[in-house]
């Protein structure tokens, strides 16, 4: 830990690390910009924040800016076990690493509070992180409540610190590819979004289970749709309308699992989640219907799809592929039971070409979070839609135990 890894460490490039991004003029040609890197010994910590977004930037130089400006990152890792960051600095070349997260925040060289811990203990340190000014970038969903959530972004606006929140799906090259398709306009007027989402996570007895175990209890700030619907809102928002309004119906589809230990425990939170939303289109209602389950067995291409139809063509795309069909090459089926049907219908489907190299979705939203922040441009992935992603998640939940429709309302920071 500690004091004397913090103290171990180099000086920033900076002369002074905690002064607002510079104007363009007097801006340094490298700028180091010092991350604090909170629960990176976690799934989405280690793998997407510091191995394929930090350290892929660190190792690759930096990014280069449009003004020709370098920026560079150091991390420092945060976390309770200083064995296990030891671990992870030493494997990585890292020079700092603490268990002392107040320590950290109170050291003016690091500007960046990055934030992966279970969803669960992400508001306190949020919290503290804002009120000791730090800028801020976290995993979603930013906390357990619209409310908090909510409060999370107006203390931000407060105290004037820029907040990024993963919206890691948008990155995906299928989804770029559907932006690409709905920006040309080939859909026509979009009618519907069918969503899948979805795979088989062991219970943990004979195979050991995929996902961490707090994924499937309540009180540990687990369930599918606290996961996966504030995804859903950026991804819906983002490409085809505001979610107005939503039912969902969710279910614990197996209550025995067994723990990381091997321990059984009963599962408190949902394993599955059947949504539909009504969302506001720029050219008329859409009706999008996402199901997300860890308890299905893949038979689709990926383990998401979306498949939308519009009055001029349709598509369906995945994480990396997409595939379309025009209204001009459509066939006409005709419903007859009474004959086996023939048809190649896979066969009616073109594929999109790339045309384009793809980073890793998280590396990219780092690159341009870290742009917005050095440039002091506006950036639109903040905590507020952070709050919109829980206030759906919310609302999806109330819906499913009150057995109706709920609506949104729309969030500000007023
Ligand atoms: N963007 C995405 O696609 C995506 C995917 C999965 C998870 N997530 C989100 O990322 C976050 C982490 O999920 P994960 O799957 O990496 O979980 P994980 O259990 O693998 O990692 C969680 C981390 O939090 C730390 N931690 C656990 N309890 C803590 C506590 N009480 N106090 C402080 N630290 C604690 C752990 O040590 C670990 O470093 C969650 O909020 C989850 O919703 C996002």
């Amino acid at each position: 830990m500690t004091d004397t890894t913090l103290a171990a460490s180099t000086e920033p490039a900076t002369a002074d690390a905690t002064a607002a991004p510079a104007a363009a003029a007097s801006r340094p040609a490298v700028r180091e910009i010092g991350i604090i890197m909170n629960g990176v010994s976690g799934r989405m910590g280690y793998r997407q924040h510091l191995v394929r977004s930090i350290l892929a930037i660190r190792d690759q130089g930096g990014i280069e800016l449009p003004d020709g400006t370098k920026v560079t990152v150091k991390p420092l890792l945060v976390g309770r076990s200083e064995a296990k960051l030891a671990d992870l600095a030493a494997k990585h070349g890292i020079d700092d690493y603490t268990t002392d997260l107040d320590a950290a925040l109170a050291d003016p060289r690091w500007e960046i509070y990055a934030d992966f811990l279970v969803t669960k203990a992400r508001a306190t340190a949020l919290r503290k992180a804002i009120a000791a000014g730090k800028t801020i970038y976290t995993e979603k969903p930013t906390a357990e409540s619209v409310d908090e959530a909510l409060e999370l972004a107006k203390l931000a606006a407060a105290a004037g610190v820029k907040t990024g929140v993963v919206h890691d799906k948008l990155y995906l090259p299928g989804l770029q590819k559907l932006k690409r398709l709905i920006d040309s306009g080939f859909f026509g007027r979009i009618l519907s979004v069918r969503g899948e989402f979805g795979y088989w996570v062991f219970e943990g007895d004979w195979q050991p289970a995929q996902r961490p175990s707090w994924n499937y209890r309540a009180e540990d700030g687990g369930g599918i749709i606290v996961d996966m619907f504030p995804h859903w809102n950026y991804v819906l928002e983002n490409l085809f309308g505001d979610v107005q309004t939503v039912y969902a119906q969710a279910a614990v589809h197996i209550a025995d699992r067994w723990d990381e230990r091997g321990e059984h425990y009963t599962a408190t939170a949902e394993d599955a989640a059947y949504g539909i939303f009504e969302l506001s289109g720029s050219q008329g209602p859409i009706t999008a219907q996402i199901n997300s389950s860890w308890t299905v067995r893949v038979n689709r291409d990926e383990l998401v799809e979306f498949h939308v139809d519009g009055t001029h063509g349709s598509a369906v795309v995945g994480l990396f592929g997409a595939k379309i069909q025009p209204r001009n090459a459509t066939p006409k089926p005709v419903w007859n039971p009474d004959l086996e049907d023939t048809h190649d219908y896979d066969a009616d489907w073109q594929q999109v070409p790339t045309n384009d190299v793809f980073l890793n979705g998280f590396r990219q939203q780092w690159e341009e979070f870290l742009t917005s922040y050095v440039l002091d441009t506006p950036y639109e992935f903040d905590l507020l839609a952070g709050a919109r992603g829980v206030q759906l998640a919310e609302a999806g939940l109330r819906s499913s135990r009150e057995g109706r429709k709920v609506e949104l309302p729309a969030l500000s920071l007023d």
